[in-house]
């Protein structure tokens, strides 16, 4: 059994904790993502089912980790061994620490992107699309952008929970809240932003299904930094008398909130400016830029937003680096500088594949020497391959067995008894048993779904 050690750090508040785990909830998941899903989707009916989603699995999902965290203090790997024990049960915290290293090797690569759309004018109206993938493939740009990415977000993994993670969380989430303020307000105003309005808040019925259910769970998943252990890891940072369903539920307000309005500030500037909401994950990149070519005050507008997104993926990297970290932290005689920096050189290494593959390495950008032609679509590339692998089976199926661990193995009733404690009433009468029959039974059952579907999807 391991228990926690005396000088382990905490957040310094419930705001503290509130901001930095805001802060890894919203990311490019919020802002690159959900746009681009929702426009694939048909908007307004994603959007609600979206909601959906997030309301009845994702929120008390949450909960569950936070609950996990904090009662044992640990990473994810040292929680789940401070209740089952050495145990195979282990290797699902593995797989979490893993994941969230795997992820942020090519989640730094994009936030990278981001960072040069600040510097770099590529809104020169209807020339985006050659301007990105030009970018994109010179690695003089990419790799240091890349590197840096890693090096700032190692720099604050590397200061320790307070001094590092929350002080940087207090002193941007409210500048990225006021770009967004005005960026959204600009697209709103432009003549033509209505048609963007309701293809947005609209839900058009027609357009449900399965797939679009799946999706959108995985997006909710995504965008609330679940299932690889991120809210483990930051729960075990909090107190004990912090009531972890208030905590929770404003991260998830802010994460929607913000995920919301991101779709609000697209949609009504991409229908105004006549461009298709159906573009992919190439909407943000590449739409968005002849969207602010083409309007008043655009480039400025422009190097806003890529601010504005550079910051969120900013703190989210914090987040995913900072998994792993703890797990060095917590498990190895290492100390907190050098597991960020050591952890942060393993991303650069693993993540290099990731970097070069939009065009700089040709073997790289596209795989069909490897994976042979894929039925649907075309060869996928270095990028495309680690997402997926890792940034929707793994998540997936280590988010499927963490709930089957809380609900079975630690046991729903005592999961229950942490959420209830440092607030008797954060979990009624009525609201207890539903969650401990939903952690049980139907989270597992949905989630293994979304695999299922996921690896059909992907593979075909
Ligand atoms: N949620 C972040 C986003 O929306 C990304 C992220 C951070 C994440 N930590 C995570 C995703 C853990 C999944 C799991 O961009």
């Amino acid at each position: 059994m391991a228990f926690p050690s005396p000088e382990r750090e905490q957040w310094s508040s419930r705001l503290g904790f509130v901001l930095a785990a805001a802060g890894s909830a919203i990311g490019l998941g919020n802002i690159w993502r959900f746009p681009f899903k929702a426009g694939d989707n048909g908007g307004g009916a994603f959007v609600l089912i979206y909601l959906a989603c997030l309301l009845l699995l994702c929120v008390p999902y949450l909960f569950a980790e936070l609950a996990l965290g904090r009662n044992s203090k640990r990473n994810p790997v040292g929680a789940i061994r401070a209740i089952r024990g050495h145990s195979l049960w282990s290797l699902v915290g593995g797989l979490c620490v893993v994941t969230g290293l795997a992820i942020f090797s090519y989640y730094a690569v994009v936030a990278g992107w981001a960072v040069g759309y600040v510097f770099r004018d590529l809104t020169a109206a209807g020339a985006s699309g050659a301007a990105f993938a030009q970018f994109i493939a010179d690695p003089l740009w990419v790799v240091p952008l890349f590197g840096g990415f890693l090096v700032a977000t190692a720099g604050v993994v590397a200061q320790g929970v307070r001094r590092g993670i929350e002080r940087w969380a207090k002193i941007l989430m409210p500048v990225l809240f006021v770009l967004l303020c005005l960026i959204a307000f600009r697209a709103v105003t432009l003549p033509g932003a209505g048609a963007g309005l309701e293809f947005y808040l609209t839900p058009d019925f027609s357009q449900v299904s399965g797939l679009m259910v799946v999706e959108a769970l995985g997006q909710a998943f995504f965008s609330l930094s679940l299932g690889m252990g991120t809210m483990i890891t930051y729960g075990s940072y909090l107190p004990d008398d912090e009531n972890l369903v208030v905590a929770g539920s404003y991260v998830a307000v802010f994460d929607t909130l913000i995920a919301l309005m991101a779709g609000l500030m697209i949609f009504p500037a991409v229908f105004a400016m006549g461009q298709n909401p159906a573009e992919g994950p190439s909407l943000v990149f590449v739409v968005l830029p002849d969207v602010f070519g083409a309007m008043p005050l655009g480039s400025f507008v422009g190097t806003l937003f890529f601010l504005f997104l550079a910051i969120a993926a900013f703190t989210s990297g914090i987040s995913l680096l900072e998994v792993f970290v703890s797990y060095l932290v917590d498990e190895t005689a290492w100390s907190r500088r050098t597991a960020a920096w050591g952890a942060g050189g393993v991303a650069f290494v693993i993540g290099l594949p990731s970097a070069l593959s939009q065009g700089a390495v040709p073997a790289l950008s596209d795989l069909s020497w490897l994976v042979g032609d894929r039925l649907l679509g075309p060869a996928p590339g270095v990028l495309d391959v680690v997402d997926f692998l890792w940034g929707s089976v793994a998540l997936v199926l280590s988010a499927a067995l963490l709930s089957v661990f809380v609900g079975w193995v630690w046991d729903a009733d005592d999961a229950l008894d942490e959420l209830r404690t440092g607030d008797g009433h954060a979990m009624g009468r009525w609201v207890g048993p539903v969650w401990r029959a939903a952690i049980k039974y139907a989270f597992p059952a949905m989630i293994l779904t979304v695999l299922v579907v996921d690896l059909l999807y992907g593979v075909l």
